[in-house]
């Protein structure tokens, strides 16, 4: 038998019914922001990822799935949604109409050590907005996830927040960094070793050494922050505030993508059984470093994964609508193509309506009706296909009913 991969799984039945309601709802709640739908390729050439999310991130030099195609060119296929969308932005000019507010949905692969909420083939779905340098934008972003989230039933969500200045201040503070740990790195993991020259802010959000005395005593950017860094970062707070969004600012957060500037966040549950739900933050430099124009720019990504997940660990009751309007039953076969045909009718007139036309048993078809949770049932035999009248079954109250089949759509306008 061949098996999936590691890291990978199956979405079907009760799950892809979950699936469904999270990404429809967060297509609502994008829309109700103005936020319009892209898809990129999951393929796009290995550059795009090296110098959009960083030659010494994680995601780069570990997680990537890179391959060369049969034409000899480096592919890779997409760790994450942003430099996908920054690349179309770019290629397609997008940008002559600012400002844009894109949201998406999709697969991303990262080779990780799959445990618990990591996944190797991971969902994300986020939004990008560009055209705007402006707290109000970042505000409107994390209040957007917040919200979802809510609307999502979650109950123990914060937010941790984060500014990590411009380029000349996080040079500043690199530079404090590495005078912090240089004397003492012997003391930390190989990778760490590795950050100190290549991303010391890194060395602060390590998985391995986070208990480290000297990663609580480091220095903070916060105390780095250009008086105008520091205004842009009270306001969003003080917008935050007024959209009661529960955030608490974490200035070891730091995020895992090169490409931020400024504001950073993530979105955790209390119980923090999966790492951060998502994460997002301000990329104002990104574009310009893919050879497009200097547009600011925010975005978050949810792990979509995650999320499910965290629902069904604080048991949110999603309010799936798992029913059916109708499941006919014929009592033989010669009444299944009068069936099949107002099922057809019914179905244009926008019910759920199933049918089974395979001769199973009267017993097996009533089972069925159940497991579809069929809120009426109809029942056909010869002498209702002569009269043209049906007998409807009330599948909660089993009470019957003979309907013209001319009324039916007025029946089930009335009984459903
Ligand atoms: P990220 O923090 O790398 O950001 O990923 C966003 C979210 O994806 C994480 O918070 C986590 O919930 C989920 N995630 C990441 N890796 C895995 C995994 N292996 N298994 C399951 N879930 C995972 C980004 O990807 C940015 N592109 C977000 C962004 C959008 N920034 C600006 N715009």
């Amino acid at each position: 038998m061949i098996q999936k991969l590691k890291g990978t799984y199956d979405v079907y039945g009760s799950l892809s019914k979950k699936h469904d309601y999270v990404r429809k709802l967060f297509q609502a709640v994008c829309e109700s922001y103005n936020y319009s739908y892209i898809e990129t390729p999951f393929l796009e050439r290995s550059e795009l990822f090296h110098r959009g999310v960083g030659e010494t991130t994680d995601i780069v030099t570990k997680e990537t799935y890179d391959f060369v195609d049969r034409g000899g060119r480096n592919n890779t296929i997409r760790p994450e949604g942003t430099a996908g969308v920054a690349r179309a932005i770019i290629e397609n000019k997008l940008y002559n109409e600012l400002p844009l507010k894109l949201w998406y949905y999709g697969s991303m692969y990262r080779y990780e050590r799959p445990q618990k909420g990591r996944y190797r083939e991971l969902r994300q779905i986020g939004i990008e907005s560009y055209g705007s340098h402006n707290p109000i934008m970042d505000a409107e972003v994390i209040s957007l996830g917040f919200n979802f989230l809510k609307e999502l039933g979650l109950k123990d969500i914060y937010v941790k927040l984060n500014s990590i200045g411009g380029i000349e201040t996080r040079n500043k503070y690199r530079e404090a960094l590495v005078n912090h740990f240089k004397d003492h790195i012997d003391g930390f993991c190989d990778d760490c070793k590795e950050r100190l020259n290549k991303n010391p802010l890194r060395i602060l959000d390590c998985k391995i050494d986070h208990d480290n005395e000297l990663i609580e005593n480091a220095p903070s950017i916060l105390d780095f922050l250009n008086n105008e860094e520091k205004e842009y970062f009270d306001k969003i707070k003080y917008y935050l505030d007024s959209l009661e969004v529960d955030y608490e600012v974490d200035s070891s957060l730091v995020r895992g993508l090169d490409y931020y500037t400024e504001t950073v966040f993530e979105y955790y549950s209390k119980s923090n059984e999966f790492g951060a739900l998502g994460g997002g933050g301000r990329y104002d430099n990104l574009l310009k470093s893919l050879d497009g124009p200097d547009i600011p720019s925010v975005g978050l990504a949810f792990g979509f994964d995650r999320l499910v997940s965290e629902i069904e660990n604080e048991e949110v009751n999603l309010n799936i609508d798992e029913t059916i309007d109708c499941y006919i039953l014929t009592i033989s076969e010669n009444e299944n193509e009068f069936a099949f045909d107002l099922a057809n009718k019914l179905r244009m007139c926008g019910f759920k309506i199933d049918l089974d036309l395979t001769g199973k048993s009267m017993k097996a078809k009533f089972k069925e009706a159940d497991r579809y949770f069929a809120k009426q049932i109809m029942i056909i035999g010869d002498e209702e296909v002569k009269q043209k009248i049906v007998t409807m079954r009330d599948n909660l109250t089993k009470e019957e009913t003979k309907v013209n089949v001319d009324n039916l759509v007025d029946y089930f306008d009335v009984n459903l």
